[in-house]
Order: structure tokens, then sequence, then C-alpha cells
């Protein structure tokens, strides 16, 4: 076969393999099989970019390319539904489109997915161009990041329309959500509050490539266009899910208003079990014609509603508001409640998030609060039933010292939280720490968990992690519950610790920012700690995924002399502070001391591989030109600016062959 049909072969069984997994739920082949094609199909284009097509499958794997948003207008504005909470506006709307046709109807029933809607335009079975809602009018295009999504169609099969839009909603699994927030909270970054708000910060994300590793879903609801096949949107839809999109299975046309009471009552509590969040029901009338005839409100149509599930809450007393104090030091308010009953849990505890909020509710000690669990993971309190007030408790107020350890709190410019400044003597900050050296991911410290932490802290045994290393196991054995035996054990598996890689102690020292991401680039960037402390703040930046917050918290973590005390006790100790010998082959000094810049599409290779080829041969890779740039390293389409720049400092522009040649 020659290349050319060789690359369309690939890309169209790569689409339908695509449709049957994330469409369908029905793969043929296997994960392995898929994944060698795709292989052997970037292989061939990488080859052969003349071929290049901005729909091939191997365009969702996304580009690191960062890019602003452009604006555009869309060409049909995006309205949003009337909403209501009540069943009885829900009879109203039927009463008023009853009367306003005064003929037979259907009513189009659909879930209501709760993520942040898209509207995307395929011109002869190709996705052209994906636009957020923005203000209705105009939105963003994030076209290259929705190409990552792989339930949406980057072409289409079957019997479409030449030009049409289609809109629906772009959402984060709930399985999903839960993973990324459990990354976060290892890596101490403020979670996301529920997947509607992972979905579109995720979406706005300007590194489509980290927008493919968060395994985005989207549902479609709505077409438009000027020769859609049929009269009824339902059937407009069926036939979208004809041509390759993700369509609702649960949508259903009611013939009366039983019915349609029918359907929300069922999907209610049915909805609970369902993959995605849901937050209510969208009836539509299902004829485009009657549609047209009812025409539109200045702000949404007349033809539909959206009924909203109320989210479950509880009304209880609010006993005691606690103060915990995390690894870094910042305060939680904690509400400690009457024990209540909560889509099926026993809640006792509620976040207060932070001192604005407890502010906010005018909380009082006693006070009857309305606990809520929504789409959020910790149940919250969203109100006081001031009625219910006989006695007025206490007023809540923020503490002003830490509960610990006494310290008067401090609150940074710009941050919700209040912190416990004392790093170093504060016991839950230094008992988070050790906890989190000892843990899997980090040091993996088997037979040690957050009790024997806190025995060995409470007996002297243990001030810091690299007082683990002087632990003799007679030491242990002497406690409470502590035989030779989990001695042994535990000293045993202290000593394998020592082998442990640069990168997981890197990870495991809790600087702040630095979850295992972070470590794992910088455990590749630098040989060993001493050149890490030594890194400067455009070092550090120059580094792929490296901004300015994590770097300056590597500068500031180095300049503490008990950090650097630390370290150097934990490198007496025997630690991994310097990549192994392996890591090291393949390293050459060739770009010692030089500056580079990448711009540009490039052909022979990706440019994470070309960061990663700099960094191998002692070159520092940076995102901006300045006078301290040595060459940039330019691919096709280097951007304007840039050129201008570097035109303007006289600075030598290398294209890929020169620099592969300068390395070979
Ligand atoms: S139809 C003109 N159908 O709810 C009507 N919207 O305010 C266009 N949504 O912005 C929307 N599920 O993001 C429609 N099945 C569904 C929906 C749905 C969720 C969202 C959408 C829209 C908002 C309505």
């Amino acid at each position: 076969m020659a290349i050319k049909e060789q690359i369309e072969w690939l890309r169209a069984e790569l689409h339908r393999h695509n449709y049957n997994y994330y469409v369908l739920n029905a793969p043929v082949i296997s994960d392995k099989e898929f994944d060698d094609m795709m292989r052997q199909l970037q292989d061939l284009e990488k080859e052969h970019p003349e071929y290049m097509d901005a729909n091939s499958p191997t365009m969702r794997v996304g580009s690191d390319l960062n890019k602003d948003f452009k604006q555009v207008y869309h060409k049909y504005p995006m309205l949003s539904l009337g909403n209501t909470y009540s069943e009885s506006e829900v009879s109203d709307f039927y009463e008023r489109v009853k009367k306003a046709l005064n003929e037979d109807f259907e009513i189009c029933c659909e879930l209501k997915y709760d993520g942040t809607s898209i509207s995307l335009t395929y011109e002869d079975g190709k996705l052209v161009q994906a636009v957020t809602r923005g203000d209705g009018e105009k939105g963003d295009d994030v076209t290259d990041n929705v190409k990552t999504i792989r339930s949406i169609p980057l072409v289409l099969h079957g019997d479409y329309p030449s030009f049409f839009e289609i809109r629906g909603e772009i959402l984060m699994p709930w399985v999903v959500f839960e993973e990324l927030n459990r990354e976060k909270e290892a890596r101490e970054e403020p979670l996301f509050a529920n997947p509607r708000n992972a979905a579109s910060g995720t979406l706005k994300l300007q590194n489509s490539a980290i927008v493919a590793s968060r395994k985005l879903d989207a549902y479609l609801y709505y077409l438009l266009g000027e020769s859609l096949p049929y009269d009824g949107h339902y059937e407009n839809l069926q036939a979208a899910s004809q041509w390759g999109f993700k369509v609702s299975e649960h949508m259903k046309k009611a013939r009366s208003l039983e019915e349609v009471f029918e359907y929300i009552n069922y999907w209610d509590t049915e909805r609970k079990n369902l993959s995605v969040a849901t937050d209510g029901i969208v009836l539509k009338v299902n004829s485009l014609r009657q549609q047209r005839n009812l025409g539109y409100t200045a702000k949404s149509p007349r033809w539909a509603i959206a009924y909203k599930f109320q989210a479950e809450r509880a009304l209880t007393r609010l006993n005691q508001v606690t103060y915990q104090v995390g690894r870094t030091g910042a305060i939680t308010p904690v509400a400690n409640l009457e024990p209540v009953q909560l889509s099926g849990t026993i809640v006792k505890r509620a976040s207060l998030h932070n001192a604005d909020i407890i502010d906010g509710l005018d909380l009082h000690i006693g006070d009857m609060v309305y606990v809520e669990k929504g789409g959020e993971i910790i149940p919250k309190i969203t109100g006081v039933d001031k009625d219910a007030r006989i006695l007025v408790g206490e007023k809540v107020t923020f503490i002003t010292h830490c509960p610990e350890c006494g310290s008067k709190l401090v609150r940074y410019e710009g941050e919700a939280a209040h912190y416990c400044p004392n790093e170093t003597s504060c016991p839950p900050q230094i008992k988070g720490r050790i906890e989190h050296f000892i843990s899997r991911r980090a040091m993996n410290i088997d037979g040690l968990g957050p009790e024997t932490v806190d025995l060995f802290y409470r007996q002297g045994l243990i001030k810091d992690t690299a007082d683990l290393y002087q632990l003799h196991a007679d030491d242990i054995k002497k406690l409470d519950r502590m035989g030779q035996k989990s001695a042994d054990n535990i000293i045993q598996s202290i000593e394998s610790s020592k082998q442990v890689p640069f990168e997981r102690v890197l990870f495991a020292l809790g600087i702040r920012f630095v979850g295992e991401t972070v470590a794992k680039k910088i455990a590749k960037s630098f040989r060993d700690i001493e050149e890490l402390e030594h890194a400067d703040l455009n070092t550090l930046t120059g580094i792929d995924e490296i901004g300015g917050k994590i770097a300056q918290s590597i500068i500031s973590y180095f300049q503490n002399p008990v950090n650097r005390h630390l370290i150097e006790r934990l490198k007496a100790a025997g630690l991994q502070f310097s990549r192994s010998e392996e890591d090291l082959s393949g390293y050459t000094d060739k770009l010692a001391g030089q500056s580079i810049v990448i711009s540009g599409v490039f052909s022979h290779h990706s440019r994470d591989e070309y960061k990663a080829m700099i960094e191998r041969n002692g070159g520092k890779h940076s995102g901006s030109i300045s006078g301290k740039t040595s060459f940039i390293l330019a691919g096709e389409n280097m951007g304007p600016s840039k050129l201008e720049k570097a035109q303007k400092l006289g600075i030598r522009i290398v294209d890929e062959d020169e620099f592969l040649a300068m390395l070979s």
C-alpha cells in the first residue's frame, strides 16, 4: 500500500475504534492493538508531514504549545434556559405551551447535565471549531482542547448535513474527578469543588496535552442548522448518534403532563447511579416547527424549561467549631454537628472553609444550620435558620492563634486561608511532614502509619524525618504494642528506603507545590540536589510545567537553613540525592551553559522531545527570549512576535536539522 493510503486507512480504522470504545462502549479490538495502530500512524505522520491532517486521530493527544484562546462570535447565540425548582411551574409551562400551540404536541424530556456547555461546528463531516458559551454572543475557541475528548467525533460517518452546529455539555465523570482531587490533595493544591468546575477549568487549560490526560466526556443535546433531517428534535438527535455523536440514551418523548412528572420522579433518585453529574431535567417542545411558533423571550426559548433538582439538605444543630492544622500549617475550621442523615450517610462534621465564609453566615454556637451535599464531596453549611434561634449562643469568630502550638496565625495576601507560620516546631506540621515522607508513593516505609508516627513523636524518638534513620530496633520494641518482629520490620523498611530514587526523595521532602509530577520533572533536569539548590528562578521556570509559584517555593525551601541542615543529615544517612548512573547515560555537555528557546511546529521530534534533548545535553530550555538566549530552535510557523524580538536582539535562529547536527 502506498504511504498515503496506509495513513488514510489507519486514520479511518482509529476513528472507527475510537467511536466503538468511547461512544458505544463496545470495543472490538484490544487496547494494545489500538495503541499499536496509533503509534504506527504517529510514526508515519512524523515521517511524512506533507500528509498532515488537523482531524487525524493523533490530534487527540494534544500539544504543549501554549496559546491564548481566540474569541469568536457564535453563529447562533447560546441562550440559557428558564429555571425552576417547583413542580407547579412545570405544570404552568405545559399549560402555556398547550394554549399557545392549540394543537397536539410532544415534550422531549432530557437529563440536565451539569458540566460546561460547548458549541461544535462541523463542515463536510469534519469538526472545524469548538467554542465555549462565553457571554452567549461570543466565546473562547477551544478547538484543540476539545479534540482531545475521545467521545467527540473528529470525522463523522453516515448521512450528515454538510454544515451544522451541535451543542452539548462537556463533563468530567465522577471517578475521574475523584481521582484528580486525590492527586491534587497529595500535591496540596486547592481541590475542585465539583465536576463542573473541574470540567470548565480543564477546558480552559493552555496545554492541551494535560487536557488529554484528564479524560473528559461529552453529551450532545441540541442540533442547529438549515438542513436538519427531521422536524423532531428527538429524531434529529437520534440521527446525530448515527453520525458518531454521543447522545444520551435517557431522552424520552412525553405526550402528557403525567408522563413528564413520571420522568422527573424517576430521575430524581435514579440519577445518583449515573457516571456523570446532573442537576435537573430539561423539557423541550419536540417539533422544530412548533418551537419556531413559540419563539423566544430576550434571554431564553419559550419552548423549553429546566427543572432543577433540590440539592439534598438537612437541618441540624451546630455544637462547636474546631480548627485543624494541616501539614502546611493551613487552618481548616470544622463545624461539629448534631449527627443528621443526608443522602444516605450520617453527617457529623462539615467544612466551614475559611474566616470569610464564617462571617458571611453570621454563625452562633447552637444555631440550627442547613447542611448540603450537592455536587460537593465534603458537606458544607449553606445557611442558618435564624427563626429557630431562641437563645443566641456565642458568636463564632475565627481563632487568632494556632490551637496546637499557640503561634499567632498569619493570612497571606490574596489567600483565603489562615496559616500557622511555625513550620519547624508546630506538632501537626512536623508529624504531617513525617507521614508524607514515609507514605507509599514517597519513601514507602512500611510498618509506620499516623499512629506510630504520633507515638514515636510523643516518646521523643523522632522530631524530623532524618531522625528516622537514627532509630534502633531496641528503642522501638520498648514501646506499647511493639514487639521485636515489628521493630525489626520497621528498621528493615527504613533501611530499604535508602534505595528509593532521587525523584521520589524529592517528592518526599514535602516542598510546597512539589507533587509527584513536578518532582519527576525536576529530577530529570538536575543531576543532583546541589544543582537544584543553586538553581535560580529563570532556570527553574525554564522547566516544563514549572511556573513562578512552584519555582519560588523551591527557592524559599532551600533558603531556610533548617531545611538545608535536614538535607545534609538525610544525605549522610545514605538517601539518593542524585540521578542514578543509568539515568545519566546519554548525557553530554554539548549545550552546557546555553539557554535555548523553542518556537514553532516541528516535524522530526515533538517539542517535549527537543526539551529533553536540550536538558540531556547540558543546556537549559527557556520560555522567553531575552538577552541571555543563546539561540532559538525554530520549527515551522514560528510566532511573529518571537521572530521580531529575536531579530531585534540579534539572536541566532537554528532549524531542526541544524540542531540535530549539533548534537550528533
Ligand atoms: S438545551 C436553548 N439540553 O443547561 C436551549 N441544555 O441554561 C439550549 N444543559 O447552557 C440548551 N443539559 O449548558 C439543553 N439536555 C440539555 C442540557 C442543557 C444541560 C445546560 C446547558 C445550558 C444550560 C441551560
